[in-house]
């Protein structure tokens, strides 16, 4: 079993990502409603929150409703957005109080009135802070962010403001919502499933994937830990030889 004290600040990943999933079958296993398991989740969100600010870890980034979430029955998405409005309102003092800056990802303005006001206050509020960035994908999906990217650069392109030969990694990484993050060092899914389901695509082109079958209300400070200390230990090669690293 690896400890808090094995994890290496020079080593441990500086922008961690998670696909949170398995609410449902979490719910599903103990007879009770898929919504149980998202009330459930909340909780390990909270937990997972607080340890990667107790790790130090710099940027935290958390799958939260994908653009194909909307395809879920009313009910469930009516409850995910109360979940997310009242977890919000009860999180922000916590926020603060552990210098974390809120975020967001995603066509936060598809969300409900109440959502979307709540999200900008929470923002606002918490935009002077300094430690953890915390940033939740709501509404998120990789391919709509290319898509208004590729929409955005080619207005600028119409515009005179871009030169099309003078378009590359940069321009393109500043267009998208993730532009103030840098790329996802881990990034994590919980439930067994080994997919991506649209998120990232472009930011995690170098990330090293950590899967694990527990249902994300499951998840605990020891996987993370688990986590970081299987991700330390890995060889980033990015292209290069074992032996050019060296
Ligand atoms: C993840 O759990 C939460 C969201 C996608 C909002 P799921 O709701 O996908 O749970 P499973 O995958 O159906 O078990
Ligand atoms: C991905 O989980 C989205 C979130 C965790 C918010 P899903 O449960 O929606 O993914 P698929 O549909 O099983 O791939
Ligand atoms: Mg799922």
């Amino acid at each position: 079993m690896n400890t808090i004290e094995e994890i290496d600040d020079r080593k441990k990943p500086r922008h961690i990502a998670i696909i949170m999933d398995g609410n449902g079958r979490w719910a599903k296993e103990k007879g009770r409603l898929r919504v149980f398991g998202h009330e459930n989740g909340v909780t390990t969100v909270r937990r997972t929150v607080e340890s990667c600010v107790k790790f130090g870890i710099d940027y935290l980034t958390l799958y939260t409703f994908s653009t194909e979430n909307w395809n879920r029955p009313k009910y469930e998405i009516d409850t995910l957005m109360r979940l997310l409005v009242s977890s919000l309102k009860k999180e922000l003092k916590t926020f603060n109080k552990n210098n974390v800056r809120f975020n967001t990802i995603g066509d936060i303005k598809a969300l409900p009135k109440n959502a979307y006001e709540e999200l900008l206050e929470v923002m606002e509020k918490t935009k002077e802070n300094t430690g953890m960035t915390l940033t939740l994908a709501l509404s998120y999906g990789a391919r709509d962010e290319m898509l208004n990217a590729v929409k955005q650069i080619a207005v600028k392109v119409k515009n005179n403001i871009i030169s099309p030969e003078n378009i590359d990694e940069t321009i393109i990484n500043n267009h998208l919502y993730t532009h103030n993050l840098p790329d996802v060092d881990l990034l994590i899914r919980t439930s067994g499933e080994h997919r991506i389901s649209n998120f990232l695509l472009w930011q995690i082109a170098y990330a090293e994937l950590y899967f694990i079958d527990v249902y994300w209300p499951d998840f605990k400070e020891q996987h993370l830990i688990e986590a970081i200390i299987d991700y330390q230990n890995r060889e980033r090669r990015f292209g290069k030889t074992s032996e050019q690293l060296n």
